[in-house]
């Protein structure tokens, strides 16, 4: 057993519950700096319960090549001791074979009482518990520099119309109003955002989750492309291929006014050192205050041999859900825990506005997936989805009508 290092890691390695040392190799795509420091936080929590960490992190925001990566090793006999796996791509590998049964550590840890079932149920397979899930990301969040917007003489926008108007004195004054990186989730990120603000939540149930025809291309989804349409005014021409947490940088040096992403955001800027409400500003994203975008990062576990392996799996499967572990976790990483039995004392003052909004959105529908997350639908058909926004967001001379028409042809066909 290796030494532990920290008084974090004595008590742990005290308490620990395995006697045997076994490989944990987790595949993630978590390498900017918020999300390293999470990581890093999860390997030395392993460690300190005397297992190996191996690491396994494919880098890229959305998790595209990570998963690309991951098919060959699954496929290879060779797979790792879990995957960053979400949504309903869980259900797609369980159905497949190789994930493994939890549920004794679920019942152990009483997880359906502490988990709500918004996340609990992302994690089932056939009524077995085949993965973890570890937080609540919130998607629909304003990041702004108060700087910027002070020098401006604009206040924080709420609505749709006061975020143009703002961005329109933003850019006047010389200052890009909003930092983008053109990658297709990115680009399917403003867009979903765009969309819970004009279509409300339950317009964004119908057209993500239900994939209601009349939805996809009704007269309020082609307001969707138009308004969707003209963020592009506002973001510099640098934007292609731009990672995310290059945008969010470009908010902290003050070279843009705003950004609008996930909270995996909010790690980067405590990765810096900034501080909530003094160095930058947590808002709804315009137009969908009291509304709740979420993106619950899950780990899948799959099936292993080797006897010391699976202890070390299971150990890693009660470390996510403790309650240490979730305040050290989601505090790197900007997110909320994933128990509802928290004490938020210890988090900032965007986590605890999250947890609340996130609490009365379990009960009065203001609560929805992430399409460009993988919550609200297959890959497929948020594969087709994304094709279509980030073409129309790139053409030169965009159609929103056609837009409308053609996101509902490629829905159906990917159905
Ligand atoms: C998401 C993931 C988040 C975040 C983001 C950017 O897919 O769920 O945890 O890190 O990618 O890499």
């Amino acid at each position: 057993m290796k030494r532990p290092r920290t008084l974090l890691a004595l008590w742990l390695a005290c308490s620990t519950t395995s006697v045997t040392a076994g490989d944990v190799e987790i595949l993630h795509w978590w390498t900017s700096g918020g999300e390293a420091n999470a990581a890093t936080y999860l390997k030395d929590n392993i460690e300190a319960r005397g297992h190996h960490w191996k690491n396994f992190a494919i880098a890229g925001g959305g998790g595209e090549s990570a998963m690309t990566v991951l098919k060959t090793r699954a496929v290879s006999g060779n797979p790792p001791s879990a995957a960053q796996l979400k949504g309903l791509d869980i259900q797609e590998w369980g159905r497949l074979g190789f994930l493994s049964d939890l549920s004794v550590v679920a019942d152990e840890a009483h997880w359906p009482e502490v988990v709500p079932d918004v996340a609990r149920r992302i994690m089932l397979y056939n009524d077995q518990y085949v993965a973890v899930p570890v937080n609540i990301h919130r998607v629909n969040w304003l990041w702004a520099n108060p700087a910027i917007l002070a020098k401006v003489g604009v206040e924080v926008p709420r609505t749709l119309p006061e975020f143009f108007a703002a961005a329109d004195k933003i850019k006047q004054a010389g200052y890009i109003p909003l930092a983008h990186g053109g990658q297709q989730w990115q680009n399917v990120t403003l867009f979903e955002t765009i969309a819970l603000a004009v279509l409300g939540a339950e317009g964004y149930q119908r057209a993500f989750v239900d994939l209601d025809m009349s939805v996809l291309s009704s007269p309020k989804m082609v307001e969707v492309f138009r308004q969707f349409l003209r963020l592009r005014d506002y973001i510099d021409p640098g934007y292609r291929g731009r990672d995310w947490n290059s945008a969010t940088e470009m908010v902290s040096r003050g070279e843009a006014a705003m950004q609008i992403m996930g909270d995996w955001a909010k790690g980067e800027f405590a990765a810096e050192g900034l501080k909530p409400g003094q160095d930058y500003l947590c808002v709804a994203a315009p137009g969908t205050v009291g509304q709740f975008t979420y993106n619950i990062d899950s780990f899948a576990f799959f099936k292993l041999t080797n006897e010391a392996d699976i202890k070390a799996q299971q150990d890693l499967a009660r470390i996510l859900l403790d309650k240490t572990f979730q305040v050290g976790f989601n505090q790197r990483k900007g997110s909320i825990p994933v128990r509802m039995d928290m004490d938020m004392t210890p988090f900032d003052q965007c986590a605890r506005d999250s947890m609340t909004v996130f609490r009365e959105s379990l009960t009065n529908g203001g609560l929805v997936p992430s399409l460009s997350q993988g919550m609200a639908s297959t890959s497929y058909v948020q594969a087709a989805i994304s094709d279509v926004v980030s073409d129309y967001f790139n053409a030169k001379a965009a159609d929103p009508e056609q837009a409308a028409q053609r996101l509902a042809r490629a829905v159906k066909s990917a159905m």
